[in-house]
C-alpha cells in the first residue's frame, strides 16, 4: 500500500517513527510536506501536486498537522480525502479538535466529564461569569496556550479577577476552569487508536506546580488506567471524530475529566515511557479495511482511466 505521512519536517521522532512502521509493515512510504503540496479543484474533479509532480494513488495518509499550518493542512488533507484516501484523522476533526471551546461544548453535549468552565466576552459581565463558576481557586487559560505556558491558578476571587481583566486589555481568547485540586498536580495522557487505549502514561507536575506538562519539568511513568478512563478517552476521541488522538484526563472525586483531545499526539515521550510500538499500531489503524492495493487508489485509476480517455487530465474525479 502506498501511504504518505503529511509533516513538515521528516525527521521529527513521530514522523521518523511512522515511515520506519510503515516500511516494518512492507508499504511504501512518502513523508510529504504539506505546505508544499498545491491543488485544483473544479466541478469535474480534484488534483494536487508536489514540487512539479502529480500527487496520486495514495491509499491511507496520516496527518500529523501542527496548530501553526491548521488551516493549510486542513484543505490538503481534506482534498487526499476528496481524492478517495482514508484517513484516520480527517480534516474535518483535526479543525475540530483545534477549537478549544466547540471541544468543550462537544464533549460536553456527549456526556463526557469535563471540569466546569466558563467564558464569555464582555468585561461588564466578569464578575457574574465567575460567579456561574463557583468558588475559587480558579485556572484560568489563554485558548492560544500550550505546553502549559499560559494555564494559571487564582487562588482568590480578586486574583480571578485581575487575571480576567488583565488579558481582556490584551485582546486574548482564554476560558476559566474549577481547579481540580484532588488531581494533585498529575494528569493521564491516553493515547487512543481506533476503539483502544494503546498506551498511557501519568504526568506529574515538578514540586511546587500544578501544571504536569512534560515541557514544564513534569515526568512521565507508564500507568495502568481503569476501564471507566480507557471509556472516556475512547468516547472522547470519538466524539470529536479522530481516529488516533491523545486524550488528556485528570482524576478527580467524580471520575476522569478531560482537559484536552490533541489530534497530533506526540510518539516519543509515550512510546519512552510505555515501551508501546504505538508507531506500528497507528499504521496498522490507517491500512485497516483496505486491500493491499488499496481500495481508494484502485477506484480512482478506474476513474482515471475514464477521465484521461476523455480529456487527457491527471484530475481525479469523485
Ligand atoms: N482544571 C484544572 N484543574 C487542575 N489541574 C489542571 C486543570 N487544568 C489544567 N490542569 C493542569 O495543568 C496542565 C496544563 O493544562 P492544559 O493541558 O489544559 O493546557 P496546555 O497543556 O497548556 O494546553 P494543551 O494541552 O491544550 O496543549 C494540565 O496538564 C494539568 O496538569
Ligand atoms: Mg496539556
Amino acid at each position: 500500500m502506498k501511504l504518505a505521512i503529511l509533516s513538515r519536517n521528516g525527521k521529527l521522532y513521530s514522523t521518523r517513527r511512522l515511515v520506519e512502521a510503515a516500511r516494518a509493515a512492507g508499504h511504501s512510504v512518502r513523508v510529504l510536506d504539506p505546505l508544499r503540496c498545491y491543488m485544483r479543484i473544479d466541478d469535474h474533479g480534484f488534483a494536487m501536486r508536489y514540487k512539479g509532480r502529480a500527487i496520486d494513488g495514495y491509499g491511507a495518509v496520516i496527518p500529523r498537522i501542527g496548530a501553526s499550518i491548521t488551516r493549510y493542512g486542513c484543505a490538503v488533507l481534506r482534498q487526499f480525502e476528496l481524492m478517495g484516501s482514508r484517513t484516520p484523522n480527517p480534516a474535518a476533526a483535526i479543525a475540530r479538535a483545534r477549537d478549544k471551546l466547540g471541544c468543550h461544548q462537544l464533549l460536553a453535549a456527549h456526556g463526557i466529564g469535563l471540569p466546569a468552565t466558563v467564558f464569555g466576552d464582555n468585561p461588564d459581565d466578569t464578575a457574574d461569569l465567575l460567579a456561574l463558576l463557583g468558588p475559587p481557586p480558579h485556572v484560568v487559560k489563554l485558548n492560544e496556550g500550550t505546553q502549559g505556558a499560559g494555564v494559571m491558578l487564582t487562588e482568590k476571587l480578586s486574583a480571578s479577577r485581575g487575571v480576567v481583566e488583565a488579558l481582556r486589555g490584551l485582546y486574548a481568547n482564554f476560558l476559566v476552569q474549577e481547579f481540580v485540586a484532588e488531581a494533585e498536580g498529575a494528569d493521564l495522557r491516553c493515547f487512543v487508536v481506533g476503539d483502544e487505549v494503546v498506551a498511557a502514561m501519568q504526568r506529574q507536575a515538578p514540586a511546587g506546580d500544578f501544571r504536569s506538562n512534560l515541557h514544564r519539568g513534569g515526568t512521565a511513568v507508564a500507568i495502568d488506567t481503569t476501564p471507566e478512563e480507557r471509556d472516556v478517552a475512547v468516547r472522547a476521541a470519538r466524539a470529536v471524530g479522530l481516529g488516533i488522538a491523545g486524550v488528556d484526563l485528570i482524576r478527580s472525586r467524580r471520575g476522569p475529566l478531560v482537559l484536552e483531545v490533541n489530534a497530533s499526539p506526540g510518539l516519543e515521550g509515550i512510546e519512552d515511557a510505555t515501551g508501546v510500538d504505538i508507531a506500528a499500531k497507528i499504521i496498522e489503524n490507517a491500512v485497516s479495511g483496505l486491500d493491499h492495493a488499496g481500495s481508494g487508489q484502485r477506484r480512482r485509476r478506474a476513474t482515471r482511466r475514464r477521465i484521461n480517455l476523455r480529456s487527457g487530465s491527471d484530475l481525479t474525479k469523485v
